[in-house]
């Protein structure tokens, strides 16, 4: 049977006909309506050639690619069965796959495989069953995993599970990403060709350097324009992104977890089931990708008001004196403030970064009366409270490390992994160590009231294994919000180390960086947001001289950054002029009331003629409103006085443009009068600013402009 997935102007043609292992025929543009016959001819008609010097059928690339096919790039699925003569079947090849069964349902397949038994009748190599689930969303956006399951006899040792995904000939211009501490997800670009081209990881997380979306397209495709295909792992351990391209003309991307050798071993009965493989389709740049993934994620995730909140991390560090947060609390209410959030420095003996993680109680040297007074009065000036922890961590100066120095996470029989930040990770996936770490968290959401978490992770594992580890977690967290409804959580890992899809399941908004440098979070933001929703996407107004770089930043400027995300605070406020804090205050009560427009919309970038110049926006999903921000990352170079293009708005109808004030006026350069306009607003139609664009002030480096955009 040949399956036709559609949704959302999308596509999926699966050819199913036969026992052979189905393969993708198409996945991307809307091909209507078609009947079983048009399925057919479609699939002849994309049939390729037999090729000069190759098997003598067809090579197909199936959705599980195996040298038993005459596969030779690749494989989908590579492992061996323990015991096994390698004369037998090779170490790394398995046997032929065919399909056993198929369940359908309208926007899903589902084909269970299964191995052909070896003509020698080698009955140890044999028993394996794939299961592949293909899912085409309503918002156009597929997602594939695959389970194995063991019914043979023998142990079989997986090496890797992978999903695939064909990519067309004209798609051979590939972007992903990279990054560091704390400048993460970096484009990085280059062709495909023949060869592969893979990014590890093999963090424990993704790390900052993740390959996080790893799209292929045609050439120069960019934010508003080109065909692209995207992809995106969503899990957060060890895993591998890949893109394949071979003489023959074949391509593919393809993504699975990064398994240890005999990381994973399934005696019979026992199966293993990879990560999703999350890709979406679009014909109108990395934009139209955007507009799918954000549709898909908010399906999935639903989230109530995003509050203004303060972190105390950069504002006192380790520091903590009740006086001191008390006062920080009373400033951050008066500015609009509705969460206040307790960073690190509150255990027991924690008095810097080496030591007490795993001792998840309250020092009592710092704070007498435990959290109640300071919690109470953020209470009472009408703030939730929540709280940093760091649960999968252990200091070896903690009272659990010296009675349980075996609950550390290392390879057998090994030393202790390099320290990293002074620390070690927990095994979580040894009962007794889970259960300490769960109820020493359980106690502290039963003793204050903590409506949210934020929950880090500080260091590579670099031991133990990172398949269990990552599940354990996962379960921790499922746990613990099952048992208190409502707990919001959010991901943070030495800053943006684990951003994707697998830890946003169970969590409620992701720390891209640990930096609050405004330059720096506009270019991390410009691409994180391409899979991550804005609302999702912690920011932070921090200090004026930013901690991580030491680059001083007009308030203009940092306000505008955390105006795109969940926005908070991340400064000691008690040292803000006034003046400060009553732009703050506009800020604040500006954010709260374009919070549903910020949060829902969708997300527009340029492809701006001056590459110093980044523009980026939110417009309703119908168009009638819209958020710009005009962003000088340096000195304009190449065009200036070019007029700026707002993309996304609706061409028939009228605009009002307005700029919006958040602290000073953005600085222009010297004696350049900016465009009358600015002083007021001017009314454009749609067609005008999205094809011709409106000419903006000369903005100095490092300013932004924000314009509110609104029908008429
Ligand atoms: C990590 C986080 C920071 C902060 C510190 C606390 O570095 O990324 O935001 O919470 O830990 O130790």
């Amino acid at each position: 049977m040949i399956h036709h997935l559609r949704a959302a102007g999308t596509s999926f043609v699966l050819d199913a006909r036969g026992t052979a292992v189905p393969a993708v025929i198409h996945f991307g543009a809307d091909l209507g309506e078609l009947d079983e016959h048009a399925l057919h001819d479609l699939v002849e008609a994309q049939r390729p050639a037999v090729g000069p010097s190759s098997i003598d059928s067809v090579l197909t690339q199936s959705i599980v690619p195996l040298m038993a096919d005459g596969w030779s790039g690749r494989p989908g699925l590579a492992g061996y069965h323990e015991g096994t003569p390698v004369s037998a079947l090779g170490a790394q090849k398995t046997a032929a796959l065919r399909l056993r069964d198929t369940r359908r349902t309208d926007h899903s397949v589902t084909l269970i495989l299964e191995t052909v038994p070896s003509v020698a009748g080698e009955p140890d190599a044999t028993g394996l069953v794939v299961e592949v689930d293909i899912e085409l969303s309503t918002e156009g956006v597929l997602r594939q995993r695959l389970s194995l399951s063991n019914e043979g006899s023998s142990v079989y040792s997986l090496a890797s599970l992978d999903a695939t995904l064909p990519v067309p000939a004209r798609a051979r211009e590939l972007l992903d990403f990279t990054g560091r501490w704390p400048r993460e997800r970096q484009p990085q670009r280059h062709d495909l060709g023949v060869g592969t081209w893979t990014r590890d990881s093999r963090h424990g997380r993704p790390g900052h350097d993740a390959a996080f979306l790893l799209v292929a397209g045609t050439p120069n495709f960019g934010f508003r324009h080109g065909e692209v295909w995207g992809s995106h792992l969503a899990w957060s351990g060890d895993q591998r992104l890949w893109a394949e391209a071979s003489a023959t003309g074949h391509a593919l991307v393809g993504a699975g977890e990064l398994l240890e050798p005999g990381e994973i071993r399934l005696s019979q009965g026992e199966s293993y089931r990879s990560p999703w493989l999350v890709s979406a389709w679009s014909n109108d740049g990395l934009d139209g990708l955007t507009r799918r993934l954000h549709r898909f994620v908010r399906s999935r995730r639903a989230l109530g008001e995003r509050k203004v909140m303060l972190n105390t991390w950069e504002a006192v560090y380790f520091d903590h004196d009740l006086a001191k947060l008390t006062r920080l609390a009373e400033t951050a209410a008066r500015v609009g403030v509705e969460r206040f959030v307790l960073d690190d420095g509150w255990m027991k003996g924690r008095t810097d970064d080496r030591r007490a993680l795993g001792d998840w109680v309250v020092d009592t040297s710092k704070w007498p009366d435990g959290l109640h007074p300071l919690i109470e009065r953020v209470h009472a000036l009408d703030m939730d409270f929540g709280l940093w922890v760091e649960p999968e961590m252990v200091s070896v100066d903690s009272d659990v490390f010296r009675e349980h120095p075996d609950w550390v996470l290392s390879a057998a029989n090994a030393e202790l992994p390099q320290p990293w930040r002074h620390q070690q990770a927990l095994d979580l996936s040894n009962p007794a160590a889970f259960g300490h770490v769960h109820a020493q968290l359980v106690a502290l959401l039963e003793e204050y009231p903590i409506a949210y978490l934020k929950w880090d992770q500080n260091r590579d594992l670099l031991g133990g294994s990172a398949h269990r580890q990552t599940l354990a977690c996962y379960r921790l967290m499922d746990e613990l919000r099952s048992a208190f409804p409502g707990l919001e959580i959010e991901s943070c890992s030495s800053g943006g180390g684990r951003v994707d899809l697998g830890v946003l399941e169970r969590t409620d908004r992701v720390w891209p960086s640990d930096t609050n440098d405004s330059l720096e979070r506009q270019a991390i933001y410009r691409y994180t947001a391409g899979l991550v929703p804005p609302e999702f996407l912690g920011v932070h107004l921090g200090a004026p001289t930013a901690h991580t770089t030491g680059r001083s930043h007009e308030l203009s400027f940092r306000l505008a950054t955390a105006l795109f995300g969940h926005a908070g605070i991340e400064w000691d406020l008690t040292t803000a002029s006034e003046t400060e804090l009553e732009a703050i205050r506009e800020w604040t009560s500006f954010y709260r009331e374009q919070r549903a427009l910020l949060h829902s919309g969708v997300l527009v970038r340029a492809d701006d003629v001056d590459p110093a110049r980044q523009v980026h926006g939110i417009v309703t999903p119908d168009a009638e409103a819209a958020i710009f921000a005009i962003i000088t990352m340096a000195a304009t170079r190449d065009s200036p006085v070019a007029p700026v293009v707002f993309p996304g708005l609706d061409p028939d109808l009228v605009y009002r443009v307005r700029p919006v004030r958040l602290g000073e006026w953005p600085r222009v350069l010297q004696d350049a009068p900016p465009p009358w306009w600015t002083h007021g607003e001017i009314t454009l139609p749609g067609r005008v600013l999205v094809e011709l664009g409106l000419t903006v002030p000369l903005l100095l480096p490092e300013q932004a402009l924000v314009l509110h955009v609104a029908a008429v």
